[in-house]
């Protein structure tokens, strides 16, 4: 049968050569490949501060904590994203809120996010999700971050590579990335934090590593603050330095397998989200009525299918019991979780398989047809 995987990712010898000779060195732990990294990646993004952590999730943790926002304070969610994005904001013992999506993009819908922050005072962070690689528009976040004085902290796990309007992702106080196994460039676990502003350098170099100070004393240290465990190692990063070296080729492979997708799919008149200024290309959705049986049909002709996310974040059992949630408070995003489906896409893709993938969807879609 023919087996095409969800994802396989695309580390070289080169890659595995870097981890090895870190491997063969004295530093396990967090040291100089993880500066090297943050240096280039800060170069890449065009941002002034990167540091590493070991995920995405422990990014935000870490911007809302450094936020110091008070007890009633809220920092406002998409309703569709992965759980880490709120999770984040409950960690750090903060109020969470939601707002719906665009359904023709399934990004937070920033007409509605204004006038959530017309009515609550209340909200100081709006978090935007990049979601699939495509930036939610920094122009406008820009423009309401300005007029009610709220941070803005980027969730862009799925965006490394992507620009609009000639911003690349990390224009907001502060972006957060994911190296998780499926993302664009990984070391298994791994994230990374961005900022422009000096003040919070210390602070998340603290919360980073127990709150651990060495800065008097590199033996003899003091602790100032709780912080968490979130540093990254330096094998880890030695593997993403040379990642970030073809960052753009292997974004060139997965523009080529999104253009054979959309010319396909739109000839079959199937639905796809909107994309504006260049996506970093992170995943391939697109819309299906009957969509679990579809995904069904697809699965037993060997192709392997995921769904980024099939249920609002709000609707998902906890947050729903803790909060009291209903289906049509977030009419868009249940929508959108029930008809979205992710196809393959990595730049190991084979041309053969891609074909595959698109005459198979062919076959089935007749019976498939959408609203
Ligand atoms: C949109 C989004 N935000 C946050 C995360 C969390 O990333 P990590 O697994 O690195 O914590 C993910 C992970 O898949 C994600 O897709």
């Amino acid at each position: 049968m023919y087996k095409i995987p969800f994802y396989r990712h695309s580390l070289n010898d080169e890659d595995i050569e870097e981890v090895v000779k870190v491997l063969k060195s004295p530093n396990l732990t967090t040291a100089e490949k993880n500066e090297e990294f943050e240096l280039l990646f800060c170069r890449y993004l065009n941002v002034e501060y990167c540091l590493t952590v070991n995920s995405c999730t422990a990014g935000l943790h870490l911007a809302i904590l450094s936020l110091d926002l008070k007890d009633d304070e809220k920092v406002l969610v998409p309703a569709i994203s992965f759980m880490a994005s709120a999770n984040a904001v409950l960690m750090a013992n903060k109020n969470v809120v939601f707002v719906d999506i665009d359904p023709e993009t399934g990004l937070m819908d920033l007409n509605r996010v204004e006038d959530m922050l017309k009515k609550d005072k209340k909200i100081k962070v709006i978090m935007p999700v990049h979601l699939y690689g495509q930036l939610v528009s920094p122009k406008d976040l820009l423009y309401l971050k300005e007029k009610y004085g709220v941070y803005i902290v980027e969730d862009s796990a799925h965006c490394i590579e992507g620009e609009r309007d000639g911003y690349k992702p990390g224009f907001g106080d502060f972006a957060c990335f994911s190296f998780y196994a499926t993302k664009n460039i990984t070391c298994g676990e791994g994230g990374a934090i961005t900022f422009h502003d000096k003040k919070f350098l210390e602070k998340i170099k603290l919360l980073r590593l127990h709150g651990l100070d060495r800065r008097r004393h590199r033996i003899l240290y003091d602790m100032e603050l709780l912080g968490w465990k979130y540093n990254l190692t330096n094998f880890q990063s030695a593997m993403l330095i040379t990642q970030l070296k073809r960052i753009d080729l292997l974004w060139k492979r997965r523009e080529e397998i999104y253009k054979k997708y959309y010319n396909a799919f739109s000839k079959m008149n199937i639905k796809m989200p909107k994309i504006y200024g260049k996506s970093a290309y992170h995943l391939f959705v697109i819309f299906i009525e009957n969509r679990d049986e579809f995904i069904n049909k697809l699965l037993n002709m060997g192709i392997e299918v995921s769904v980024h996310y099939p249920k609002p974040i709000p609707l998902l059992k906890f947050y729903r019991e803790r909060f009291g949630y209903k289906e049509e408070d977030f009419k868009n995003a249940v929508w959108f979780s029930s008809h979205v489906l992710s196809l393959p896409f990595y730049p190991s893709l084979k041309d053969e398989e891609i074909e595959y993938i698109i005459e198979t969807i062919e076959k089935l879609i007749p019976y498939y047809l959408q609203d």
